[in-house]
């Protein structure tokens, strides 16, 4: 009777070598379906460098998931980070029909130079890339991300892609070319990368990418602004101007929520005013019930941004000494109301709240989430309260060098790095540092010209402006999104 052949350490050295070779080439297809699926996944991660080796190849091994703060370019250069970190993720299938193998590795990501280079000539890609197969086996890739924050804006007539008369979801507050501006280069600025390019905006193929979805605003004002920005912007691909309209009737104003419909796309368009995004209340000291902002619990309107398909994110504004009563018996948590506060700390625990909400409440296989930074407001000789302005600039700044990054813009990146969702940063807040042309200064009301002695607009955006810009990143980053779910 013959013993049943296993694999032991006397094996001939020509099984060996088979062996070998079929364990060296089962290592080159399963590195090259890897490199495929890092570019055609928009949502991996930072510059990786990834490192391959032998347990890669063992059975168990725990499935990995890329959360991306920032998305995947097509045109890509090598560069030396000195980087070094575990990824947990896996790449997730796309919602069902493209039959898509769900890839699971498991990986090291640390930094090591080496070159890799993608180039990008539409559909037809190129995959240019140098590997080195050391001594362990181990094959390394180096990668860089896309960083559309860094950029500069281009004059560019085939902007804007809108006007105010196409347009009748403008309000008074950002409609400056109906108040009286006369000036129209404001509108005329695109965004361009330094290394990669964004595409302009396609109101017919951003309905595609929400049919049937919900697309959510949450914020302050300024959140607002893109809002009604993301309405003009699509208003193009609906014939009918009847088939877009405000569910409960309303028309746009500071009231709290609105949700346009798109009938022929069966989609929502959403707002919801939050200051803070955490719950502004009232509460009893001494004898006196007294506004305070429950930095503990996430804003009342929350039950109903939950559902929703795309969610984008702000606050900022509002967490200043004026607003916030100089954190003096404002900020509560439980029943205790903080005697005093430095805003830094409340922001901080604000978005603590709003994090932990996200990660309980959301499911990112349905929703994708997005926060946008903060943008700047420029006023000049004083502040919004006493008599800043902006009036006078008709062109973007040239420098913003001497700009710190916004301590607040920190611990947005420190909350999100820490949570189990994946989030994306839309990052603007450089891009629109330039843009001290683009507020509405006296153009924020319809009687600019008979009162021009009330204060400036410095903090608010005129459309079509600047928030269009924003609104295109985040269409880049939808499209990539859905690029990377489906084979061309
Ligand atoms: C492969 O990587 C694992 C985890 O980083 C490590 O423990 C192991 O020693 C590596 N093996 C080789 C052959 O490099
Ligand atoms: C990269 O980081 C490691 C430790 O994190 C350090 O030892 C090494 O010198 C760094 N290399 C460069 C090029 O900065
Ligand atoms: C946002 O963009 C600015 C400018 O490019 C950059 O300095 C900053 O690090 C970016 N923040 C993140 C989190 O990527
Ligand atoms: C658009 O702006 C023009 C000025 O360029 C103004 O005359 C017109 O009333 C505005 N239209 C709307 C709908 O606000
Ligand atoms: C990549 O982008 C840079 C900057 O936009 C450009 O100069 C370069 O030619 C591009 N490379 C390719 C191969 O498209
Ligand atoms: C920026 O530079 C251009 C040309 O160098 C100049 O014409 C323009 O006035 C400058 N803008 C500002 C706001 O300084």
């Amino acid at each position: 009777m013959e013993r049943p052949k296993c694999f032991s350490f006397s094996l001939k050295p020509t099984i060996l070598l088979l062996l070998s070779f079929a364990f060296s080439s089962s290592i080159f297809i399963l590195y090259s379906s890897y490199i495929w699926v890092l570019i055609d996944n928009p949502s991996i991660a930072q510059e990786t460098h990834l490192q391959f080796n032998t347990s890669l190849l063992n059975p168990g091994c725990r499935p990995i998931k890329f959360n991306g703060l920032m998305p995947f370019s097509r045109n890509l250069t090598g560069s030396k980070v000195n980087k070094s970190f575990l990824l947990d993720s896996h790449f997730r299938e796309s919602h069902g029909s493209t039959g898509n193998p769900v890839i699971s590795v498991i990986e090291r990501v640390e930094n090591k130079e080496n070159e890799f280079t993608v180039t990008n000539g539409r559909k037809s890609d190129h995959l240019h890339q140098k590997t080195e197969v050391s001594d362990g086996g181990r094959i390394e890739v180096k990668r860089k991300e896309c960083d559309v924050s860094n950029g500069k804006w281009v004059f560019d007539e085939n902007y804007p892609l809108y006007s105010n008369r196409s347009c009748s979801f403008i309000d008074e507050g950002f409609n400056c070319e109906a108040n009286g501006r006369l000036d129209r280069d404001y509108m005329k600025w695109r965004w361009q990368p330094h290394n990669c390019n964004i595409p302009r905006f396609d109101a017919v193929k951003m309905m595609e990418l929400i049919r049937g979805k919900r697309l959510v605003f949450v914020g302050d004002s300024i959140n607002r602004n893109q809002w009604e920005s993301m309405l003009c912007l699509l208003k193009p691909a609906v014939t009918d101007p009847k088939r877009v309209y405000e569910i409960h009737g309303r028309h746009i104003s500071k009231e709290k929520e609105f949700s346009f419909r798109f009938v022929d796309y069966k989609c929502t368009v959403e707002f919801y005013v939050t200051h803070f995004l955490v719950h502004e209340g009232k509460a009893r000291v001494g004898r006196k019930w007294i506004q305070t902002l429950r930095i503990d619990t996430i804003d009342r309107s929350s039950s109903r941004w939950r559902g929703a398909d795309i969610l984008v994110f702000n606050t900022a504004h509002w967490w200043n000494h004026y607003k916030t009563k100089a954190g003096v018996n404002y900020y509560q948590e439980g029943d205790k109301v903080h005697h005093y506060l430095d805003a830094s700390t409340a922001f901080r625990r604000a978005m603590k709240t709003w994090a932990s909400w996200v990660d309980r409440h959301i499911n990112p296989s349905k929703t994708q989430v997005f926060f946008r930074s903060s943008v700047p407001s420029h006023f000049r000789g004083g502040q919004w309260n006493s008599g800043g302005h902006c009036g006078e600039a008709i062109r973007p700044l040239n420098d913003t060098s001497h700009v710190n990054h916004p301590e607040k813009n920190r611990i947005v990146e420190e909350i999100l790095q820490n949570m189990k969702t994946p989030v994306i940063l839309l990052n603007v807040t450089r891009l629109s540092e330039y843009r001290i042309d683009g507020h509405p200064s006296v153009y924020g009301r319809k009687s600019a010209n008979v009162n021009p002695s009330r204060g400036q607009d410095c903090s608010h955006w005129c459309l079509p402006g600047v928030p269009d810009s924003w609104n295109e990143l985040l269409y880049f980053y939808l499209q990539s999104r859905q690029k990377g779910n489906s084979p061309e």
